[in-house]
């Protein structure tokens, strides 16, 4: 942090205009990394009040927070109780984020208790709620926090899946926090999202997306590929999560960062892919296959690197196809509810091949972009048109991809069954 961010926050009381974000901070070890978001919030001109647990202030100071935020900070109703605090921050907030959340606060806030400011600052709060739980996997597990948890959820508040790694001691699993960085495009889709953000519309769904482009080797150092970044695909997967969802992303070589609250898979082939989307398709509401696979793969692996001879010419490759995957997960369905998407990238006649496209894969959705040199390939924009079964076309104007995921939601979001 340097010291131009901590004055301009120091000095900004909530100005006009500003979205107001509550800053919950539980009694997790994961505490310190609050402070990193609290950061991201300020300098992205958010009006963050920081309402820190007692348990919290073991972690991380009052200090450290106050000064951050340029609020005061404390943890009781008992202070500045002219201005009401217990009932006006929760009121006053446009968007409330607790993270960590430990199992402790998770509990309270599922049970309605309010015996600190933080509590009582969930039950006054009207605004979209996030919690980013934090904590050791037996906790994360045990049928109590998992009840608690669900009971959340079904109230509309959304709860980012822990990623896993490493914990407080030697140990890993689930029940990390996600990166701060992720937390916060968390955050900033909600408040995208205004008012429709309450109800997260994908609670409750569990959805696979595929991502980035799949790579057939040819031997232990080559490869034929494809020039699919993966970045539609993440924000289809990230889109989901900010909309409630359990997400199950599966990324072939994408080299990206994973998103908060998204189960990440990693493949490397056609193959893996297609072994990897059948696995997540079993229990799947809805499954997008935005990842590019890779039509064909040599028919041959060389174990060693392939050399060059002198005088000769190189062997031709000899290739053989793929599994069609859009086709099989469209007509062998894990439950006739299951919505299946599909993405065509097209250089020419854009439509007409979208929609014979969509007629012999028999998926749901298509949605097609024009690709070229400069088109949509590792870009942050998009532009695409998106085709359903029943004839309707849905033209989606050049903007961020993950703008175009959000449209991809809200067409899927009413045929699910
Ligand atoms: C070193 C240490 C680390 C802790 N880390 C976590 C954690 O990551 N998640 C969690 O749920 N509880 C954790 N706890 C336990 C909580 O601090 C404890 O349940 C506390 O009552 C939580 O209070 P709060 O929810 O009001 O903040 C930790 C405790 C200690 C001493």
């Amino acid at each position: 942090m340097d010291e131009a961010t901590v004055n301009d926050a120091a000095s900004g009381k909530a100005s006009a205009g500003r979205p107001r974000v509550v800053l919950g901070v539980s009694g997790g070890i994961a505490a310190y990394k609050a402070c990193e978001l609290l950061r991201r919030l300020t300098e992205s001109g958010h009006d963050v009040r920081v309402v820190p647990t007692a348990s919290a202030l073991n972690f991380v100071g009052a200090a450290t927070w106050s000064a951050l935020s340029g609020h005061p900070v404390s943890t009781e109703v008992w202070d500045d109780v002219h201005e009401v605090p217990h009932v006006r921050i929760g009121q006053q907030a446009d968007l409330v984020v607790v993270a960590p959340a430990t199992a402790d606060t998770l509990a309270k806030a599922a049970h309605g208790l309010a015996d600190d400011l933080l509590t009582n600052t969930l039950l006054t709060a009207r605004c979209p709620v996030v919690f980013a739980p934090a904590m050791h996997t037996e906790m994360w597990e045990h049928p109590a926090t998992r009840e608690n948890v669900a009971t959340l959820r079904r109230r509309g508040a959304l709860v980012i899946e822990p990623a896993s790694g490493r914990l407080t001691g030697v140990d890993t699993g689930k029940g990390r926090l996600p990166e701060p960085a992720e937390i916060f495009e968390v955050c900033r889709r909600v408040l995208a999202r205004g008012a429709d953000a309450a109800v997260a519309d994908l609670a409750g769904r569990h959805v696979v997306v595929s991502a980035g482009g799949t790579r057939e080797p040819l031997d232990p150092v080559r490869y034929l590929g494809n020039r699919s970044s993966g970045k539609q695909g993440y924000a289809l997967a990230a889109v989901a999560a900010a909309r409630g969802a359990r997400v199950t992303l599966i990324e072939a070589n994408t080299g990206l960062p994973d998103p908060a609250g998204v189960d990440v898979v990693r493949v490397g082939t056609a193959l893996q892919l297609r072994e990897a989307v059948l696995k997540a398709a079993a229990d799947a509401d809805a499954v997008v296959m935005a990842a590019a696979v890779a039509d064909f793969r040599p028919a041959e692996y060389a174990s060693g690197k392939i050399k060059k001879k002198d005088g000769q010419e190189p062997a031709p490759v000899a290739l053989v196809r793929n599994p069609d995957i859009l086709a099989e997960i469209s007509a062998d369905r894990a439950h006739p509810g299951q919505v299946v998407v599909g993405f065509a990238a097209e250089t020419d006649d854009v439509l007409a091949n979208g929609r014979e496209k969509l007629r012999r894969k028999g998926c749901d959705l298509l949605v097609v972009n024009e690709v070229g040199e400069r088109k949509t390939f590792g870009s942050e924009q998009n532009e695409a048109v998106v085709l359903t079964a029943d004839g309707g076309e849905t033209p989606v104007p050049y903007g961020p991809k993950e703008a175009l995921a959000e449209i991809v939601w809200d067409l899927v979001a009413p045929q699910l069954g």
